[in-house]
């Protein structure tokens, strides 16, 4: 697990980005726990990366951390579209508060009436941590998204994880 927790690169502007390497997907969903503590609601997120890149992984760990869902218990959303789990904060300022994890797959929606549909709005409460699957495709999201966490796929199991909040 050696480098999953050590930034390989930091930059400290009116953005946070950092980015990391795994190389497994052990690797990343303990990546994923130590995301979390970032990850103070209300947050809505691009989860951008190829199919196999190891978004709904990364997911797995983040919902651990908050206590919200078992690893095996977050599947991909692909075609239940949203995925909703109650946790915790594990963030020092708010520990304990209650947070609303939504992991939602894009993947098959088509266009913005159809994105429509799915009444997203609703979810965007004080509370809640939004997590995207291929947010990318529509602006109406990733002009309201508070950043993304890019997945790329490395040679063999490895795998380069950007996180980038702000604006
Ligand atoms: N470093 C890694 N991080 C995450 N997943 C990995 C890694 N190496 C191999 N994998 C495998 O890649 C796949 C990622 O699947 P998944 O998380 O569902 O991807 P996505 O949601 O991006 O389509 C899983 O089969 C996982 O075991
Ligand atoms: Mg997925």
């Amino acid at each position: 697990m050696s480098d999953a927790k050590r930034p390989d690169k930091a930059e400290h502007t009116d953005k946070t980005v950092r980015v990391f390497t795994t190389h497994s997907s052990e690797e990343t969903i303990l990546l994923g726990r130590e995301l979390a503590k970032l990850l103070v609601p209300p947050k809505v997120l691009v989860l951008r990366g190829d199919l196999g890149a190891g978004k709904t992984t990364l997911v797995k760990g983040i919902a651990a951390a908050l206590g919200a869902a078992e690893p095996e218990e977050v599947t991909s959303p692909t075609f239940t579209l949203i995925h909703e789990y109650a946790g915790r904060s594990v963030e020092h300022d708010s520990l304990g508060n209650t947070v609303l994890l939504y992991h939602i797959d894009l993947y098959r929606i088509e266009g913005q009436r159809q994105l429509d549909t799915l009444g997203m709005e609703d979810l965007m409460t004080p509370q809640s941590l939004i997590l995207i699957e291929w947010g990318e495709k529509f602006p109406s999201i990733t002009e309201r998204s508070d950043g993304e966490i890019v997945l790329e796929t490395l040679p063999g199991d490895e795998r380069r994880i950007t996180l980038r909040l702000g604006s």
